[in-house]
């Protein structure tokens, strides 16, 4: 029998978490999101980008061909795991809004301080007026923090421009960003992330720009593979955010929504009638909605950094929903409003803390889930033979440590498509 040759392997992990277990397929709902596929001894081998061998060191060893050329690492004492997923998050934008920040500690709401003209249109008015170049240099050092914290693929939305000319200038930034970082960006199209001030009388003349020009001019220079609507009391309702999803299904753009974050509004139950690909936020959805984002295979994803950030006081129901059998995704919502935190493994720590997840459920929903959240659970998110060589290893001996030492980056080495890259 002809051997795979590996060009590197992997070795000795103390704990090697492949959220791999033999016959499950899609993502992990309910309990099955406990079962993580620890393998102790682990090792895992890659040929270039892709995973070919994953089992017990001695077994694996025996099954692979190992040349002069393959690299062999050591990983004694450490913990393997695949790289983690950030499947929701607004990485690019200029300005910060820290007098927003102590705005909030002195009693103003989120809401409040959006309808006085801060929130997100005071970063419109700081992105509209930034270079290209500007935005790029900023992306680049949240992505590079992104990844010292173990992530090698991001979801990154646009929606700090909100007018044609500057939505497109952040996604061109946003795929610039996807081709010269390490990290994999999964782009989505979010001009309808708030009614820009100038159509603030005549929301419904948005909703038609939207649609009618900046749909259109995303798909046809492909922009974006999403396309996702803040849908909420005083942004937008109901049926425009129908009308835009409409849209962007019918130009073939996969659909996400920012559903019930503050109020019940229903977006969850849009986004099941749409199909969309994931439901994010849901702080505030009913039972209606998760039976319906169950029925109609959506993703929920759960944002615990700007529950945290805000103070709210409605959480996402996320027992609820993995006792119902959901596969519940954890992303960071990095953005300098409601979620300035780079870092997933601390989101991961505040959803045990804030939706008494456990850390097991905490990781797989990090990783499986969370690819499953960007339609990218055929590729990544679990290591097993044929997907690709994102990994993490970690300075620990237990996975657990990952969510327990709170704050503190345990990454000691990154593999993105086989190479390893020391943050
Ligand atoms: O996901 N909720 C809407 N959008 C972001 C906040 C963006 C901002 O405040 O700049 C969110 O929380
Ligand atoms: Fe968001």
């Amino acid at each position: 029998m002809n051997k795979i040759t590996a060009t590197c392997v992997i070795r000795n992990a103390k704990q090697l978490v492949t959220l791999h277990t033999p016959g499950h397929i899609g993502p992990r709902g309910g309990k099955a999101m406990s079962e993580l596929g620890i393998i102790e001894k682990g090792a895992i081998a890659f040929s270039g980008s892709r995973i070919v061998a994953v089992g017990e060191t001695n077994k694996l060893l025996k099954s692979i061909s190992i040349t002069r050329k393959t690299k062999m690492i050591d990983a004694t004492n450490r913990v393997i795991t695949p790289g983690l997923i950030d499947c929701h998050s607004h990485p690019v934008f200029a300005g910060g809004r820290a007098h927003e920040f102590e705005m909030r500690i002195s009693g103003k709401s989120y809401l409040e301080i959006a309808e006085a003209g801060g929130g997100i249109k005071a970063t419109v008015k700081a992105t509209q007026k930034a270079s290209p170049k500007r935005l790029f240099n900023n992306g680049k050092k949240v992505l590079d923090e992104m990844f010292s914290w173990g992530v090698t693929t991001v979801e990154g939305k646009s929606g700090y421009g909100l007018t044609l000319k500057d939505e497109i200038k952040m996604l061109k930034v946003l795929n610039k960003l996807n081709h010269e970082h390490d990290i994999d960006i999964v782009t989505t199209f979010l001009g309808a992330h708030e009614i820009p001030e100038e159509y603030k009388n005549k929301p419904d003349e948005y909703v038609a720009l939207v649609c009618n020009r900046m749909i259109p001019a995303v798909v046809a220079d492909n922009l974006a593979e999403f396309c996702d609507v803040f849908c909420e009391k005083g942004v937008f309702s109901p049926k425009q955010t129908r009308i835009i999803l409409q849209t962007a299904q019918a130009f073939g753009l996969k659909l996400k929504i920012h559903a019930d974050q503050f109020h019940s509004t229903g977006g969850a139950e849009l986004a099941a009638e749409f199909r969309a690909v994931s439901a994010d936020h849901l702080d505030c959805v009913g039972d209606e909605g998760i039976h319906l984002i169950r029925k109609a295979g959506v993703v929920p994803v759960l944002l615990p950094g700007s529950i945290f950030i805000l103070g709210a006081k409605q959480k996402a129901p996320a027992r609820k929903m993995i006792d119902y059998g959901l596969p519940v995704a954890l992303g960071t919502d990095f953005n300098p409003g409601s979620s300035p935190i780079h870092s997933l493994p601390i989101t991961m720590s505040l959803a045990c803390i804030e939706f008494k997840m456990t850390p097991a459920e905490a990781l797989c929903a990090a990783t499986l889930n969370a690819a499953y959240a960007i339609d990218r659970g055929d590729k990544i998110g679990c290591l097993s033979p044929g997907k690709m060589a994102d990994i993490v290893i970690w300075d620990v001996q237990d996975y657990r440590e990952i969510t327990y030492w709170f704050g503190k980056n345990l990454v000691y080495s990154v593999f993105k498509n086989g190479h390893e890259i020391k943050p």
